[in-house]
């Protein structure tokens, strides 16, 4: 994992850190509207989502059957003790991921993840994602990013993010597009309480797997 963790960073790590800071930074505005007005789950979906954390974003779904992947063991430790009876989790990076085991997902997920991960990684997460999706499937991304129109504080604000890859979105819906034909970005300025930049992902018509760059798996 790519990961600025020193000083204050280090305790994000810490799932309850991570939860509260998400909390007075307006976090739950971000799922909301990701969940609703971007990935809208429908009741008896299968969803995959990879880099999970903590799990918290499945008290935004409806009865689905969700499987969560994520390479901490803390996360995975502490989404497991709250989000047991709602779904399966288990300790997985990307890396780690074979899309012939995982099973057939009607939407793949992955929030906050491709800005901690380098360009070979988010290749095989895409990667991945396109071959484990139904027909009619989707993979919707969420992450913070450069873009037009955003303020400086943004800017400023989205590049301490902890994660070592934050990209631009043109630079994220390139990633996609080398597995996907049909990816749309959307932009907000405004989901949090402080001035950031979210970049929106929904990719879907994966391409053929000889079509798709290395690394796949
Ligand atoms: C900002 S957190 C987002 C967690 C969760 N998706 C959410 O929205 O609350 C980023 C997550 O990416 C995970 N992650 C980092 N490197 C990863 C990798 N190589 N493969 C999968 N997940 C990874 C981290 O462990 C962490 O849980």
């Amino acid at each position: 994992m790519t990961e600025r963790t020193s000083g204050i960073r280090s305790v994000l790590s810490v799932p309850a850190a991570y939860e509260l800071l998400q909390r007075a930074l307006g976090s739950p505005n971000v799922r909301q509207e990701y969940v609703k007005q971007h990935v809208r789950p429908a009741e008896g979906d299968r969803v995959l989502d990879i880099g999970c954390g903590p799990g918290d974003i499945l008290a935004y779904f409806p009865e689905v059957t969700y499987v969560g992947v994520d390479p901490s063991p803390a996360y995975i430790a502490s989404a497991t003790r709250r989000f047991s009876g709602k779904g399966m989790f288990s300790v997985a990076g990307v890396d780690d991921l074979d899309a012939k085991e995982l099973g057939e997902f009607d939407l793949v997920i992955a929030k906050g993840v491709l800005h901690h991960i380098d360009d070979d990684q988010a290749t095989k997460l895409f990667s991945v994602a396109a071959q484990v999706l139904a027909p009619a499937g989707r993979v919707v991304t969420l992450d913070p990013g450069f873009a037009p129109g955003q303020s400086a504080l943004s800017r400023f604000m989205v590049g301490q993010d902890r994660g070592a890859n934050v990209r631009s979105e043109q630079r994220y819906v390139e990633l996609a597009r080398a597995c996907f034909d049909n990816v749309q970005s959307t932009v907000h300025h405004r989901l949090l309480r402080i001035p950031y930049t979210h970049v929106i992902l929904d990719c879907a018509a994966p391409k053929p797997i000889d079509d798709m760059p290395d690394p796949v798996g």
